[in-house]
């Protein structure tokens, strides 16, 4: 157990939309400041309280927490277009009103008009063998981070030197795209008087994220760190290249946040009571059948962002395993056990088989991994409704023999077990805030 309550860090454990934002929203109430640290607006988190939905791209979900402060980190890639909006919609509902309640990091790195060009013609180029990303530009914002040509919100205070830096990339960026993806030059003015309008409103957010947020937790204030994505798509760790471009998992935190990496406490795991995915890539547990469309249709699985349908399958307790270890998780969240009421024998995969019919650790290529067969062990579902649950004893026992079984095969404990959208429909059995 770990004993540095102070900070939490709440990561994904499967490919994303594991409802990671339902908790931070939740655990946001003990919470003194909520920080992103990674990935940009490809992410989408719902929030649900008192049946109003909220769905929150780039802003922290600390948000509806008047006494919360929320940072967006160094290591997140910042659409200003996307920003602008959705502080000005949370704004208008009475959110992130005070000054300070939003602070954005002057080293993250700006997603421009180009770089969602490029990403949607890349795409579109490729066809069938296309990522399926999200289309924001994500991926050629962090090349650019990397190719250390990134322009950074902190830049946007040096009005020449952002010009001028603009107008350097854009001339390469046209070149690119008009010479390998066929497609049309981006205009300099239209594109400068965009990203003025947007940006306009985001200069006074800009701050030493990084210093303020080290004095913040050894002034003991609690922070909650918000991963967005998951360790499946990983830039190193998941399935790559059907992945997406930043580091997922609690190994990006201090980079991405510009903290030390002991002021990590105790790390949450968010994992689906079974699989889902959206985009291409391997997952060898789905279902291309009428369970996987119940869970589709019951589950609501859409994308928060993108709203494509979302693929679905069994719980794959091989993948969510290596994602507790590479985390470092001291406590899992299960979501959406709710979804399965009804489905009468349950499937969770506890190994892989090679196609040679012998037992398998995790391939490290897709093409492998695509080849692998799952071995499932069965148990037991039920029909009750788990709606109205207060405690764990309320769960009909084959869902709480389905939960320990979960955390069996991770090795760490459910603390924390979800059985529905709203906020209010949580059973929080060990809060990792020690509260
Ligand atoms: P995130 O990206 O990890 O924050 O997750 P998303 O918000 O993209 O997707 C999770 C979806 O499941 C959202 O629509 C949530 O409102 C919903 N959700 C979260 N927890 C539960 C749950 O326990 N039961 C049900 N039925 N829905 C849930
Ligand atoms: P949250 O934070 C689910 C997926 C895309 C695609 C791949 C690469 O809501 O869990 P990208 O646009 O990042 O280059 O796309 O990653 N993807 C997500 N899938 N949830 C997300 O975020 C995702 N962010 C990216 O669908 O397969
Ligand atoms: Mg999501």
């Amino acid at each position: 157990m770990n004993i540095n309550t102070n900070s939490v860090a709440v990561v994904g454990l499967q490919w994303g939309d594991e409802g990671k934002g339902k908790i931070v929203d939740l655990l946001a109430e003990a919470a003194d400041v909520v920080v992103r640290f990674q990935g940009g607006n490809n992410a989408g988190h719902t929030l649900v309280v008192d049946g109003e939905q909220t769905v929150l791209h780039l802003v922290p979900s600390g948000a509806l927490h008047a006494d919360t402060t929320c940072v967006i980190g160094g290591g997140v890639v910042v659409d200003p277009g996307v920003l602008a909006s959705e502080l000005a919609s949370l704004r208008a509902r009475g959110y992130l009103v005070e000054p300070g309640s939003l602070m954005l990091s002057q080293e993250a790195h700006l997603i421009l008009p180009y770089h969602k060009a490029i990403d949607q013609a890349r795409e579109r180029k490729r066809g069938k063998g296309k990522i399926g990303t999200t289309g924001r530009g994500i991926g050629p914002a962090y090349e650019d981070k990397f190719a250390r040509i990134g322009i950074r919100a902190g830049d946007l205070l040096d009005r020449d030197g952002f010009v001028a830096r603009l107008r350097e990339n854009l001339a390469e960026k046209n070149a690119y795209l008009e010479a390998m993806l066929g497609e049309g030059a981006l205009d300099f003015d239209s594109v400068l008087a965009e990203l003025d309008e947007s940006t306009a409103g985001l200069l006074e957010l800009v701050a030493d994220t990084s210093s303020w947020l080290d004095e913040a937790t050894r002034s003991g204030s609690k922070v909650l760190f918000e991963g967005a994505q998951a360790l499946m798509l990983d830039v190193d760790h998941g399935t790559y290249p059907f992945v997406t471009s930043s580091n997922t998992g609690t190994g990006a935190i201090a980079t991405g946040a510009g903290i030390a990496p002991s002021l990590v406490g105790r790390v949450l795991g968010i994992t689906k009571a079974y699989t889902t995915r959206v985009g291409s890539g391997p997952f060898p547990t789905e279902l291309d059948n009428e369970v996987g469309e119940s869970m589709r249709e019951t589950g609501g699985e859409f994308g928060a962002t993108t709203g494509r349908p979302r693929r679905c399958g069994w719980l794959d307790a091989v993948l969510l395993a290596k994602a507790v270890r590479i985390n470092g998780v001291d406590g899992l969240t299960v979501t959406k056990i709710d979804v399965l009421t009804g489905i009468e024998t349950l499937n969770i995969c506890t190994g892989y088989r090679d196609p040679a019919g012998e037992p398998c650790d995790v391939p490290s290529t897709v093409a492998a991994l695509e080849l692998v067969e799952p071995v499932y062990e069965q148990m037991q579902g039920w029909d009750e409704d788990l709606g109205a649950a207060q405690s764990l004893d309320d769960l009909p026992r084959a869902a709480r023999a389905y939960l320990a079984r979960i955390e069996e095969l991770a090795g760490v404990p459910v603390d924390v077990v979800s059985l529905g959208q709203d906020r209010s429909r949580t059973l929080v059995l060990e809060h990792p805030f020690g509260v």
